[in-house]
């Protein structure tokens, strides 16, 4: 069976696509390479053998989009990652975000409607709940008004999806991802930071590498064990395996509401400083960090209820933070080498 995969180049449908064709799905990726390079193609290629198709489109572009879903009519379903993801950038350019991530969003399922694809499984994230009132956070929990435009996006196409499935004969399975971390153990894939990272892994290799002189930690008089923020990081290759579960699940008939959302973490919290730990220990390198103050917007602590997942999906994620860290810092010497 044909899957979709929007946003295919980048870091999580690339270690996505790799986990459909494994588990036996043809895939048509689109991407408009904003964020991505076409080279991650074949380098997927590298690792299951077999090219996924790949077209280059801008899914903002209505009629591009339709185009598309007119020439594929044998496509079974959809995983839409393709969106901006960079939560300062959201806060600078909110118009941008807004147009890209639900302009997007609504063409595909536009294309959906038109061409009979039934099935979506949707990127979200753990974002959409801000600071929890109560740890872990499960699926019911409130969504909170968002910090963020970026935050906003998700929560606005999660609401899109809903709608849309009461109407169309469409449905959803929402996944809202904690923190992804890590590459694949292949180090052929993994997370192409553009410009300086935002996020703590990419920061603490880059850092760890050379390309940067030293990692901030943003705050360490939080009201946790250590002082420094906790979150729930997850491997990014758990993290694919969920989408294939998911469309399994659409595809096998055994969705019990037309619209699902799943919480994908891993349920354990760790701290920045732990995280660091983990690092410098599967790495053998001692990281330049310093403590700074808190970054505006981070909230406190956040880490998943995975009950939901674990009983409904029958999905767990395996690997741990030392894992993660491992092929993080493999990740980023493969990059040295490519220069
Ligand atoms: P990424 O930037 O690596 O991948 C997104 C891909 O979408 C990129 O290749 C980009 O070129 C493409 N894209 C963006 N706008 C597009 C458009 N208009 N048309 C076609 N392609 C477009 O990001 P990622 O980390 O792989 O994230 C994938 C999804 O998961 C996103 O929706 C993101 O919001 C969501 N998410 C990510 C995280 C995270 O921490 N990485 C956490 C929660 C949710
Ligand atoms: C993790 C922890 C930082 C960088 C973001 C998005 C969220 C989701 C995942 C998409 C925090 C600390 C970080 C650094 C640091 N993405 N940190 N020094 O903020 O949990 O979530 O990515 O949906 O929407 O907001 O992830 O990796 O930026 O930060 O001390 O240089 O590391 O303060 O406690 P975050 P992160």
């Amino acid at each position: 069976m044909k899957i979709l995969v929007t946003g295919g180049t980048g870091y999580i449908g690339s270690h996505t696509v790799v986990e459909l064709q494994q588990s036996g799905y043809e895939v048509i990726i689109i991407d408009n390479l904003s964020n991505s390079y076409e080279s991650v193609v074949d380098n997927i290629e590298k690792i299951t053998g077999t090219k996924p198709g790949f077209e280059k489109i801008d899914l903002t572009d209505a009629g591009k989009t339709i185009d598309f879903f007119k020439r594929h009519s044998d496509i079974s379903g959809v995983i839409h990652f393709a969106a901006l993801k960079a939560v300062g950038e959201s806060v600078e350019k909110p118009l941008l975000y807004y147009r890209n991530n639900l302009n997007s969003l609504i063409n595909v399922l536009e294309g959906m409607a038109l061409s009979g694809v039934e099935n979506i499984v949707f990127s979200s994230s753990c974002t959409v709940y801000g600071q929890p009132d109560v740890l872990p956070v499960t699926e019911k929990a409130p969504i909170k008004k968002a910090w963020s435009p970026y935050a906003n996006t998700k929560q606005i196409a999660e609401e899109i999806i809903e709608f849309t499935t009461n109407v169309k004969n469409i449905k959803g399975i929402l996944l809202r991802y904690f923190n992804p971390i890590g590459a694949h153990e292949s180090a052929l894939i993994g997370e192409l930071p553009i410009g300086i990272p935002n996020n703590l892994v990419p920061f603490i290799t880059q850092t760890a590498i050379g390309k940067r002189e030293l990692l901030r930690v943003f705050g360490d008089d939080y009201d946790t064990p250590d002082g420094t923020a906790i979150r729930d990081y997850i491997h990014v290759v758990d993290l694919a395996k969920a989408h294939v579960i998911a469309i399994d699940r659409m595809l096998g008939g055994k969705s019990k509401d037309k619209v699902e959302m799943f919480n994908l973490g891993t349920g354990n919290g760790f701290s920045v400083l732990e995280v660091i730990k983990s690092f410098e220990k599967v790495s053998g390198e001692k990281l330049n960090y310093k403590i700074v103050d808190r970054r505006p917007g981070d909230i406190e602590k956040v880490w998943a209820d995975t009950t939901f997942a674990n009983e409904e999906l029958g999905w767990k994620a395996e690997k741990g933070i030392d894992e993660m860290m491992l092929s993080a810092w493999n990740w980023e010497k493969a990059l040295q080498e490519i220069g």
